[in-house]
């Protein structure tokens, strides 16, 4: 029983979930995101709503979250298939997390009629908005 435990544990290690290192290596269209549309949705109050938690470069905005994270230096502190994981689907990494859940419509509880079974952002706008973190690099 013992050596069972341990083994997952090891295994569990090995993929890298017990340090955060989960991603999703591959672009969700097969192509580049575009990083100033990317900016564009981070920032906006419609779209992406990230300011309503995170704090980050933006001196134009003038209220910023401080639920999260600064935004600042994302880009070097995560790979681009784990920020891609973190936006697309951060209950992934922790099951409790206050982050939507921005491109997963399985499992999603309490969701209006209207809105079942369509991601919060396309996979155009992940792509857009991983590309857009990957440049904040300090
Ligand atoms: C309702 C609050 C909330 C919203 C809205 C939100 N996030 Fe988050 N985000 C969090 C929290 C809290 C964390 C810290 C990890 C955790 O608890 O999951 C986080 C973590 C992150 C991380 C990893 C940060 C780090 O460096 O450790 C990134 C990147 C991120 N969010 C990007 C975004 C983007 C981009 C958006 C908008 C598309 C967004 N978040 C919207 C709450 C939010």
């Amino acid at each position: 029983m013992r050596l069972s435990l341990a083994a997952i544990v090891a295994a569990f290690c090995m993929l890298g979930v017990a340090h955060g290192q989960e991603a999703i290596p591959e672009s969700l269209t097969g192509a580049k995101g575009d990083p100033a549309r990317g900016r564009a949705i981070v920032a906006s109050r419609q779209v992406g709503l990230c300011l309503l938690c995170h704090s980050g470069p933006f001196p134009e905005e003038r209220f910023q979250g401080n639920l999260a994270p600064d935004l600042a230096g994302a880009g070097k502190r995560w790979s681009e298939g784990q920020l891609r994981l973190r936006v697309a689907d951060s209950g992934r990494i922790n099951p409790v997390t206050i982050m939507p859940a921005y491109h997963r419509t399985e499992g999603l509880r309490r969701v209006a009629p209207a809105w079942r079974g369509k991601p919060i952002l396309s996979a155009e706008q992940i792509e857009d908005v991983v590309a857009f973190l990957l440049t904040l690099k300090d």
